[in-house]
């Protein structure tokens, strides 16, 4: 079989999501490691005030990409940005770009979606199922197309326990959904997003029957494990804004059980999966549509509770910078400080933000799955040792305790940018705020003890046994004391 980097040689990509999380580095892992690739189109949508070619050109410029700058200057001759709104008719393609990805276009990753747990249900459906449908009839039309590859989620079916890797029956027929977004009103309708991937799938298997299609299913989605370095991750989306939140104080506790798995995946481990499913398909040409559940859990498995520990001796060692003490009195202390001062008040809303993303964790968190990872473990086995090394997809090599910590540094380092020199004025805020707070603490329990020991008797008698005690127990300890001289 010929290697990853031989089969990209000369092919022309398509990718959706180019400007998100996942397919940054899928573009830049393609381009350093499949330097012969022949081009890659970007899908782009426009947005205020900068072309999809002025988005690329930042996102190029970007950290992310100075490993490939490095070691092939010329890379960005390759990518092309094409504007293209996925949600609008025909993906909003001019004719001319339409026909140069129709006439070249070897492989499709199809990344785009909307992540949001709560986004409402018509723009769910509108990006998550129906693009999809739409770029599956583009596919269709392609004329040297050799594989489509669908990017889900490793929860579109979290209303099983054990999870094959296979498309089950969707949850409702697509097209029923589709035809009632005609009279549907919005509603508010949590986790969405997992609901619409599910209908995607179906969409995939179903209407991309003629094509070859594979499916690659990321569970969460965490920070750089080695690629292109460790620690690399850009978005508050998912745990790392609970990791920020915490880091920052906002957060102190979390709704999770300590031993439900936390299924983290790193995101290079995702891309080097998706790269490799795509060659396993293009060179063997499989008679059904493959689905790799591209996860952690069975092989090694981690849990919240462990997961907490690690984020909190972390940030104790390292703090973030300005972080505060979350306590709902002073947050709230501040809110009335904000709008006395003229400025609006921000506090009590974060917090909210912050324990209703919670809530919607709270599911993950508090639940474990079981994914069989069998086509996984095969595409493994398939890659020649070259490829194994370049393209790792080894999950039995992740050592915990230290990918944690680095999710909570890259967090701080690339989400936050707060520069590590920081760290020694970081600390000091840190005590600073921990003793604020005892006293704080202090302050509240004396004046709460006072207010009650004032209006009840039994408060009172409680009060009057404990100091006697304490009395009677320091005039003991004293008179010891004076026996022994
Ligand atoms: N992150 C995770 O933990 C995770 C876990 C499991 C599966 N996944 C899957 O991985 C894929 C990528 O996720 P991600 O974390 O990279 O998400 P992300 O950072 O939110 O990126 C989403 C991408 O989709 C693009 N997009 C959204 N709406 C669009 C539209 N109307 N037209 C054109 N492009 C549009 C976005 O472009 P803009 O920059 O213009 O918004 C962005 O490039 C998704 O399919 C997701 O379901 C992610």
């Amino acid at each position: 079989m010929v290697s990853i980097p031989e089969y990209y040689e000369g092919k022309n990509v398509l990718l959706t999501g180019a400007t998100g999380f996942l397919g940054k580095v899928l573009l830049e892992k393609l381009l350093r490691s499949c330097p012969k690739v022949n081009s890659v189109y970007v899908l782009v949508r426009q947005k205020a005030g900068q072309t999809s070619q002025e988005q690329m050109e930042e996102i190029l410029s970007s950290k992310l990409f100075d490993r490939l700058r490095d070691e092939n200057p010329d890379f960005r001759e390759k990518i092309a940005a094409i504007n293209s709104e996925l949600t609008h008719s025909k993906l909003a393609l001019s004719e001319e770009d339409k026909e140069v990805i129709v006439d070249s276009t070897n492989i499709i990753f199809h990344c785009a979606a909307t992540v949001q747990f709560n986004e409402n249900l018509r723009d769910a459906v509108q990006l998550n199922v129906i693009a999809t449908q739409q770029l599956i009839l583009l596919a269709q039309q392609m004329k040297n197309l050799e594989v489509f590859m669908q990017v889900s989620t490793a929860y579109a079916y979290c209303n099983r326990k054990h999870i094959d890797e296979v498309v089950y029956p969707p949850p409702v027929d697509p097209k029923k959904l589709v035809d009632s977004l005609e009279w549907m009103d919005d509603g508010d309708r949590p986790n969405t997003y997992i609901y619409t991937k599910a209908l995607a799938e179906y969409v995939v298997q179903q209407e991309g029957a003629k094509l070859n299609v594979a499916i690659v299913r990321p569970s969460i989605v965490g920070a750089s494990w080695k690629e292109p370095f460790p620690r690399w991750i850009d978005n508050f989306n998912g745990p790392s804004g609970l990791f920020i939140a915490a880091g920052k104080g906002i957060l102190r506790t979390m709704r999770a059980s300590n031993n439900a798995l936390a299924d983290l995946v790193p995101v290079d481990v995702v891309v080097n999966t998706s790269l490799a499913a795509a060659w396993y398909s293009g060179v063997n040409r499989p008679r059904n549509i493959m689905v790799y559940n591209c996860t952690t859990g069975s092989t090694n498995p981690f849990h919240w509770g462990e997961v907490e520990y690690h984020v909190i001796s972390t940030f104790k060692r390292n703090p973030l910078e300005q972080a505060f003490r979350h306590h709902k009195a002073p947050a709230f202390l501040y809110d009335i400080y904000l709008r006395m001062t003229g400025r609006s008040p921000r506090m009590m809303k974060t917090i909210t933000h912050l324990h209703k993303a919670m809530v919607f964790l709270e599911y993950f968190t508090s639940n474990s799955w079981v994914w069989n990872t069998d086509n996984v473990n095969m595409l493994m086995n398939q890659l020649n040792p070259e490829d194994k090394k370049t393209s790792n997809i080894d999950v039995r090599q992740l050592h915990w305790a230290e990918y944690i910590e680095n999710c909570c540094m890259g967090t701080k380092k690339y989400v936050l940018n707060e520069e590590i020199s920081g760290l020694p004025a970081a600390r000091k805020h840190f005590n600073k705020l921990r003793n604020i707070h005892y006293g704080f603490n202090t302050i509240l329990v004396i004046l709460i003890w006072h207010i009650f020991i004032a209006r009840s008797q039994m408060a009172r008698n409680i009060w009057y046994f404990v100091v006697s005690l304490c009395y009677k127990f320091l005039s003991y300890f004293r008179a010891s004391k004076t026996m022994r001289y």
